[in-house]
């Protein structure tokens, strides 16, 4: 044998000069649930180590991440049932606590980078990322709300809008509406490439958020499509956005990776809540070891191509290798 690949893994000092891929706690970027009202931390249950905050434990907890190396952040919103209704119009009254809590926390960590949650599901009553009549899920009418929470976002301080919706045209008319009001250095980051998945469980558990009727799968994507997610990254590249998001990730790497492939702008992934759960629900159980097998999980993504990150074992990867 002339050719011995075991010669390169002989030793760390070696195994490290080759590694071919890196990952830090700067690709990762950290969701966290936050709902209205003082001195609460509410453990998701299906989300182990997750939690609803309050504004008041929120920006000490943020404070604990950056020390850890954590400087990006996507925020979602608990609403109570009672200020949810069919057009979402909670999702843009100005000083609702979602809208506040932006602002709180960009006034107290400027540093950071905070991205925002732009979909109508956790504020309708419907339960849906669009407006629903007569059970259809309907596109440009929705088009104008996701723009109106765009801007509300954009006027509270956030450096990132997040539309996770899935309707046809949105980036473009979040796009020229961000621009119009004065926003044109706010950020797009597109789920391009969003999914209808089995894995978003826990994540509609945490902010009671499932639809009450039917399913996604008239907008979200069929996992079954590779080639349908180039049309969904040529049209959000074409319509402006910064960054194009694959969501999940590891179902979906060979997607991460032919978007990686073909666009020139920043490729991120979503690492979302039931892939996150499933390893909390196996290393509870003694059956995988959960420093390893959330490191290597993070790092198949990152190999896949993704530059960034969104995943709930940010702040326990920050502190595997800061800490
Ligand atoms: C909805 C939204 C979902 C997630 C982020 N935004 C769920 C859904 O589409 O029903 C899922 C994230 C996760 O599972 O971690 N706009």
């Amino acid at each position: 044998m002339r050719r011995r690949p075991r010669r390169n893994r002989s030793s760390v000092a070696i195994r490290s000069m080759l590694e071919e891929t890196q990952l830090s706690s700067k690709n990762l970027i950290y969701p966290m649930f936050i709902e209205d009202g003082k001195s609460i931390q509410t453990e998701i249950n299906s989300l182990p180590n997750n939690y609803r905050w309050s504004l008041d434990k929120i920006l000490p907890e943020i404070e604990n991440c950056i020390h850890l190396g954590i400087d990006k952040y996507v925020l979602f919103p608990a609403v109570d049932e009672s200020l949810k209704d069919t057009v979402a119009s909670y999702s843009y009254v100005s000083d609702n606590f979602y809208l506040d809590a932006i602002r709180k926390i960009k006034e107290n960590f400027p540093q950071i980078s905070l991205m925002s949650d732009v979909a109508m599901d956790p504020y309708s009553s419907d339960g849906h990322d669009g407006l629903v009549q007569n059970g259809e899920i309907l596109n440009d009418e929705t088009l104008p709300i996701l723009a109106k929470m765009s801007v509300a976002q954009a006027q509270a301080g956030i450096d990132i809008v997040g539309p996770s919706d899935m309707m046809d045209g949105r980036i473009g008319y979040l796009r020229d509406a961000l621009d119009k009001a004065g926003f044109s250095h706010t950020a797009i980051m597109a789920y391009t490439a969003k999914y209808a998945s089995a894995f978003y469980g826990p994540f509609r558990d945490a902010l009671d958020s499932a639809p009450k009727g039917g399913d996604k799968k008239s907008y979200q994507m069929n996992p079954s499509n590779k080639r349908e997610a180039l049309i969904e990254a040529e049209l959000d590249f074409g319509e402006g956005a910064d960054m194009l998001m694959v969501k999940p990730a590891t179902c979906y790497l060979d997607i991460i990776h032919l978007l990686k492939e073909n666009f020139d702008i920043p490729i991120t992934a979503y690492n979302v809540s039931g892939e996150c759960a499933m390893i909390y629900a196996a290393s509870e159980k003694g059956w995988l070891d959960y420093d390893s097998s959330m490191s290597e999980m993070l790092m198949s993504i990152r190999r896949a191509g993704a530059d960034g990150i969104l995943t709930y074992f940010a702040k326990d990867f920050a502190k595997l290798v800061n800490g």
